[in-house]
């Protein structure tokens, strides 16, 4: 979960390695480097530990030989701490090659033994720099960049997307990957490589996604994809369809403000032309036929995080209008248990970004196993929706900030209309019952809009909060899965104990937490509906308040049935059962956001973590 990217052109290619390091920082940000090679044919490079300003400011102050060919990364350490000698690119072959890489090389401690052996000189403790020794001796051998990669690249285990320059061949980039993503970027007389089309989307919007086990040659003119053992082969071509403002922060403090405004444009995006007239039409979904969705008799949900946690919140309405038993894994536990799966279990995988290696990895062992896979993502081009045998994107627009929550919504979002079109397609909902669900779906972006009122409030009580040492949530139904969802966000980024639980749990156990002055975030539903669940959750408050918790309520505005009990309310639009997930989970997305700047945190930038888990 590294980002890279590469530029062969006429350009000074060092600003735009940088600015497509700026893009891509989200996926790792504790070093960063680049290497260029000058139009004499010398290598120059330069890496620092620390974010990307620590190596901007570093080139500023003592600048590299320019050149028109590069490439540059951004780090999230997995192999060796986070400093100056463990950053990439690591040189070889007397400092004429250097290599950057995403991902995590298995069978490094094999390969570093070998090389320790035959007399080779480690300067750090990466399994990057192993790749690079490696590529670097064959290069000695053969003298030709491609070659030493294709020795090389099928001696590696795991996951990896290697990207190199040399000194003696000033005019390409050579580059493979294996289950770790890589983006060409096509543009007149240049070309770009990236993790994702970020690196390069401000230069030219035409890509193609490199395949599985592929070895792309790129010089400013041309590209050349192969298979590892040499055969032609293609990637995927695609035009990116958002422009580089779009993951601008443009006026506002972080990404993650930003990206909480924008809640009511990945519904609205993600369900447009989809729910139209009163039903559902879902074309992506052509490739499987109405029979199949007749036949399947199982629906699991597999993700990771907050997309996991739009799953749990999903099923729910997908079992009620489907009819059919819908369950909901964490990618990486699931594929460990030998789980039961046949024809007639649909896997649908939820992503944001298309490469969580957890989720991947789940996609192709059910595959295998002989289940058909939908994707839902966000990331056009990405691993996942590839692998699998239809995708419904979400149009979250992209998703910059480390905490998910923009993609969350429009994730749900993405469930409901799998859910509609397979009701109707089995005849689980009448055509009157879609229409009226179709109705509310359309209103749920205004009615988010009404909900972002409340920011400012949320935002006090979050100053006033800022010295709180743990926060609690409850829910009900769909309410469950938000207060999980309340919790990771504010551990993710504000780095305080927090707890997700059903309401229904409490007194089973984590009451015993609840002592004065413990905040409880408490999720209540409408009391217009007819399951009795809001007279069940005003209960839990009752117990919780009995012992001096202090209650902060995210209620349908005019239920004034929680006034009593509640130190704050927040107050949302009111709307069916099913849809009161989009809309309760605002405040909390705003209370992580304000309660992490209150304490002068990384909002976008968390520690220890990264956007897009690629390695498992
Ligand atoms: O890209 P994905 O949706 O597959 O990512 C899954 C999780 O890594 C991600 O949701 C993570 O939990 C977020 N940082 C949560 O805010």
């Amino acid at each position: 979960m590294c980002g890279i990217v590469g530029y062969v052109g006429d350009r000074l290619s060092q600003d735009i390695l940088l600015g497509g390091l700026g893009r891509l920082e989200y996926r790792g940000y504790d070093s960063a480097g680049i290497a260029v090679v000058d139009a004499e044919g010398a290598l120059h490079h330069r890496k620092r530990a620390g974010k990307l300003q620590v190596l901007r400011d570093d080139l500023q102050a003592h600048p590299l030989a320019d050149g028109n060919i590069g490439i540059g990364h951004t780090r999230w350490a997995t192999h060796g701490a986070p400093n100056d000698e463990n950053a990439h690119p690591h040189l070889a072959d007397g400092g004429n090659l250097a290599v950057i890489h995403n991902g995590i090389i298995e069978n490094f401690a094999e390969l570093r033994e070998e090389l320790l052996d035959a007399g080779v000189e480690l300067l750090s403790e990466t399994d990057t720099e192993v790749a690079a020794q490696l590529i670097g001796r064959e290069y000695a051998r053969t003298q030709d960049l491609e070659q030493a990669f294709r020795a090389v690249v099928t001696r590696l285990e795991g996951a990896f997307t290697l990207l190199a320059v040399h000194a003696n061949q000033p005019d390409v980039i050579v580059g493979a990957r294996l289950n770790s993503p890589l983006v060409i970027g096509l543009g007149e007389g240049e070309n770009f490589l990236g993790s994702d089309v970020a690196a390069f989307v401000e230069h030219t919007p035409r890509a193609i996604a490199v395949g599985q086990a592929q070895v792309v040659v790129v010089r400013k003119d041309s590209v050349e994809i192969t298979t590892f053992d040499g055969q032609p082969a293609e990637g995927e071509a695609f035009e990116v369809d958002w422009d580089a403002s779009a993951a601008e922060k443009g006026g506002w403090s972080s990404f993650m403000a930003k990206e909480i405004a924008e809640d009511p444009e990945a519904v609205e995006n993600t369900i447009r032309g989809r729910i139209a007239e009163g039903t559902v039409h879902l074309p992506d979904l052509e490739s499987l036929s109405e029979e199949y969705f007749r036949d399947i008799d199982r629906i699991l949900l597999i993700a990771c995080g907050t997309a996991y946690y739009s799953g749990l919140t999903g099923a729910y309405a997908l079992e009620q209008w489907s009819r059919i038993p819908v369950s909901v894994e964490l990618a990486h536990e699931f594929r460990y248990r030998d789980p039961v799966i046949d024809d007639r279990t649909l896997v649908v995988s939820l992503s944001q970004s298309g490469e969580t290696m957890d989720t991947l990895m789940a996609v192709r062992y059910v595959r295998e196993a002989g289940a058909k896979t939908i994707s839902i993502c966000n990331t056009q081009g990405a691993t996942i929706p590839r692998e699998s045998d239809a995708v419904v994107y979400t149009y979250a627009g992209p998703e910059v900030a480390v905490a998910s929550t923009k993609a969350f919504v429009a994730q749900i979002a993405a469930i409901y209309l799998l859910g509609l079109h397979v009701a109707k397609v089995r005849g689980t909902l009448a055509d009157e019952a879609i229409a009226e669900i179709a109705e509310e779906f359309q209103a749920i972006p205004d009615k988010l809009r009404e909900a972002l009122e409340e920011h400012e409030r949320i935002a006090t009580l979050a100053n006033w909060m800022s010295d709180t040492r743990s926060v609690l949530f409850l829910g009900r139904h769909t309410g469950y899965p938000i207060a999980l969802e309340g919790a990771l966000k504010l551990k993710e980024i504000a780095y305080i104990h927090a707890e997700g639980f059903a309401a229904g749990e409490l007194k089973h156990g984590p009451i015993a937490l609840i002592e004065p002055g413990q905040p409880v975030f408490v999720l209540v539903p409408s009391p217009r509906h007819e399951d009795g669940l809001h007279a069940k959750i005003v209960s839990n408050i009752e117990e919780i308040r009995a012992r001096g918790a202090r209650v902060l309520t995210v209620a349908e505005a005019g239920d004034a049935s929680v006034l009593p009990y509640s130190d704050e309310v927040f107050a949302m639009p009111p709307t069916s059962k099913f849809f009161e997930p989009f809309l309760r989970v605002v405040p909390l997305q705003i209370f992580a956001l304000e309660l992490s700047t209150a304490k002068g945190l990384d909002v976008d930038q968390p520690r220890n973590l990264a956007k897009s888990v690629t390695v498992e």
